[in-house]
Formats: C-alpha cells, structure tokens, sequence
C-alpha cells in the first residue's frame, strides 16, 4: 500500500482529494498498487474541513523527512518551502508530485537533475495550463521531432478579464474581481495581471523544449495592466481582439521567450478562446501546428492533472513508467541565445493621443517613415469637442521592437501629442 502525502489543503487540494474519491474505481483500474492518502500537512489546517480519518500536521517538512510516505502531492505556492520540501523528499527517495509553476521555472533544471539521480517520479503537468495535458504532449507525443515554436494563451485569469471587458463590457476591476471569486486568480492575483504567472509557465515550456538553461531570466514580460476598454474596442473595429500570449520558438540558434498582450485577428483560432479557457498552438517541423484547448485555471481542472500524474508517480514506483526517460535527460544544458524583444518583429497596434489639428498626422506618419514603417491600418474617430485631445489609432507593417520605440519617444515630443503612446504588438499570422 502506497502511502500518500499532500502539502496545502486550499482550493486545489480540497478538488483533488474530491476527485480521488468520486473517480476511486477508475483510478484503480489504472494502477498497479493500491494507495491511501495518508497525511495531509496545511499551515491552517484546523481551519478547513477535512477527513478525520487522515492525519494532518501543520508542519509541511515534517511531510518530507517522514519515513511512512512514498508520495508528496504539493499544492503549496510559493518557493522556499516547497523547494527545502521538494529536494529533501526527492533525497529521501520520495515521489513528487506539484502544480508548482514558480518553483519549477526557477529550480526546474535541478529538480530535474535530483529526480533523476535518485530515481524518484517528479510530475508537473499541472504546472501549465492547467488541465490541458501539454507536458505530457510535449515530453512523450511530440518528443520525435523539432518544435519550431509555442504560441498559447496561458494564464486564464488575463484571457477571463479580458474576455469580460470586451464582451459584458465590463471594467478591468470588476473582471479581476469575478475572476477571484471563481478561484481563477493566484492568492496574490498580481502575478495573474503583470504577466509573472505567463511567465513561468512558458519559460517551463522552453526548457522542456529547447534544454536551455533559467529562460525565465531573460524572459520578456508584459502584462494586461495598460489594456484599456478603449484599446478593446479599437480593436474590435480593426477586426481584432486582444489575448495575452505566451510565444516561445526557435530559429536557428535563437530562442524566443516572451509573455506579453497581442492583437489577434478575427481570423486566427486563438481569437475564438474566450473565458477563462486556455490553448495552445504547437508547431512541428513534422506534424505541421497542434491546437490544444482546455481548462487553464480553477480547482477541478488542475486537480485532474494532478491525479493524472498521481496515477503515472504510483506506476512508475512498481517499475511501471511508460513516460519517455529522457524528460530530464539535458535539462539546461543548451545555452541559446534568447532573443531580445527590441530585435523581435512583428506588427503594431499604436494608440497616440493628438489634438485634432491639421498636420499632425503628416508629422507622426513622417516620423513613422523615417523609421520605414509604413502604416497598414488607421482609425480615427470625430472630435466631441475642438480643444480634446482625440485617440489616433494605426497599425503598422512589420517592424523590430527598437524602430518603433525610437519613433514612439519622437512622436511623444510632438507639440500636438499628448500622453505617452500606447503600443501592443499585433500577432504575426505566421505566429498561428
Ligand atoms: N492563476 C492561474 C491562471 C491559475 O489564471 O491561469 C492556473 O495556473
């Protein structure tokens, strides 16, 4: 009888066990050894409600060092803890298995290489995207062959609030608010909203990809702070709608590693992801783009996941493992440049604030030129009153990160120019 341990009994703790008992027939079928949940370790614990036939401790190292548990279920948050618990378990010979994003973008390639020179299950799929089993499609099915790149929307807090503004047209606050209440954001949402949360995820991404080394450090991260309800319906009239993105590809010997806000047409499928709904586009050199689309965020979904490597952690320690062993082979072993987001090129989307005087517009578009960037797309609404400044709205052709913000800085200069220029990036359609 295997014996299982789950440090954090909050939301994603409390489905998993749930899943565990309304799925218990099923789970059986899959596994080659009985097992009992058998501690679970949570800091309030004597707060929450739980099954008094489980011991509970508060002590969550206490989890790691205890010699009557084979698998550590982590659900925590957080680094330091989970990390000091993760690395002795691993130590002490136990499996592992976490939804842990921060701590596997900052520590993956060490946890990595313990797990494997101990032995031990290490499972992360819950990490990504939460119910969408992207790890293990990339680790195992997609394993024989070159990934040229990833475009996905990853963080289903951003997608739900954005989605909320442009449908229901509801303001920022009030989306993050429901997106709390519906336990889609993180304890501390702000890692949702800047962009940190994306972040983690695709950098977890392009190491399980490409082997290359921390890519978080170098990672580009931009967040949904700046979208206004205004940029939303621009947008809209120029036949797009505004994702968050988490994009990482390789060409050459250069990585791509970026989360930030896109313009994605009305054409591209990823327009068509609303909610709180995550996806993600993969491409091969062989089987041409996957799409896989799924429930990113929330208790259920991510405790799936959960069990899903609790089932593949309890066969792999009866000799059982049908995952592909070289998931850790490698790991940060390649030493790829990543590519700066001033030399990345892509379209943009460009919000300038201008009185409505005659001129200004030849101003901007020539100092745009000088640049060589020529405009595709413009709009412009009429003035309420004369002395307003009125939103100029352009998207431009392909151009790098640094033309358009040298242009940017000149055109903030101009005397009929108010405000800062707000600028996204627009979706290549090669980026689909
Ligand atoms: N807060 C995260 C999100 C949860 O909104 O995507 C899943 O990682």
């Amino acid at each position: 009888m295997l014996k299982i341990g789950i440090c954090g009994y909050g939301t994603v703790g409390q489905s998993f066990i749930e899943h565990l008992r309304v799925h218990s027939d099923k789970i059986k079928s899959n596994i080659s050894e009985e097992y009992e949940i058998s501690l679970i370790a949570d800091r309030s614990i004597d707060k929450k409600e739980h099954d008094k036939d489980i011991a509970v401790t508060k002590d969550a190292m206490e989890m790691a060092l205890n010699p009557a548990i084979d698998i550590i279920i982590e659900l925590m948050g957080g680094i330091d803890i989970p990390y000091k618990l993760i690395t002795s378990a691993i130590k002490n010979k136990k499996h592992v298995v976490t939804a842990n994003k921060a701590l596997i973008a900052e520590h993956g390639d060490e946890i990595f290489q313990l797990a494997e020179k101990y032995n031990v299950y290490f499972g992360f799929e819950a990490s990504v995207a939460g119910a969408i089993p992207i790890i293990q499609t990339l680790t195992n099915n997609m394993s024989n062959e070159n990934i040229t790149s990833v475009t996905g929307i990853i963080n289903g807090t951003c997608n739900y609030i954005l989605d909320q503004m442009s449908s229901n047209s509801l303001e920022f606050s009030d989306a993050l608010n429901e997106a709390k209440k519906l336990g889609y954001a993180e304890a501390d949402p702000t890692f949702d909203i800047n962009g940190m949360d994306a972040a983690h995820k695709i950098s977890i991404l392009a190491s399980l990809i490409y082997k290359v080394k921390s890519p978080l450090k170098n990672t580009h991260i931009e967040g949904i702070e700046n979208i206004t309800t205004m940029d939303i319906e621009f947008s809209r009239e120029l036949g797009y709608s505004i994702k968050h993105v988490g994009i990482t590809s390789k060409v050459n010997n250069l990585i791509q590693c970026r989360v930030h806000p896109v313009l994605v047409h009305k054409d591209n499928i990823l327009s068509q992801v609303l909610g709180v709904m995550n996806a993600l586009l993969v491409t091969g050199d062989k089987f041409g783009t996957s799409m896989l689309y799924g429930n990113g965020a929330g208790g259920d979904a991510t405790a799936s996941a959960v069990v899903a490597n609790l089932v593949e952690a309890i066969n792999f320690s009866c000799n059982r493992d049908m995952r592909n062993k070289s998931i850790f082979k490698n790991s940060g072993s390649h030493s790829y440049d990543v590519m700066k987001n001033d030399d990345i090129i892509s379209p943009f989307y460009l919000r300038i604030y201008a009185l409505d005087i005659s001129g200004v517009m030849a101003e901007i578009t020539n100092i745009l030129a000088k640049e060589d960037i020529s405009i595709e797309a413009v709009t412009q609404h009429e003035p309420t009153d004369s002395d307003s400044p009125i939103p100029i709205v352009m998207i431009t052709n392909n151009v790098s990160g640094s033309s358009i913000n040298k242009s940017i800085n000149k055109i903030e200069l101009l005397a009929h120019v108010e405000g800062k220029v707000h600028a996204i990036r627009v979706l290549k359609t090669d980026d689909k």
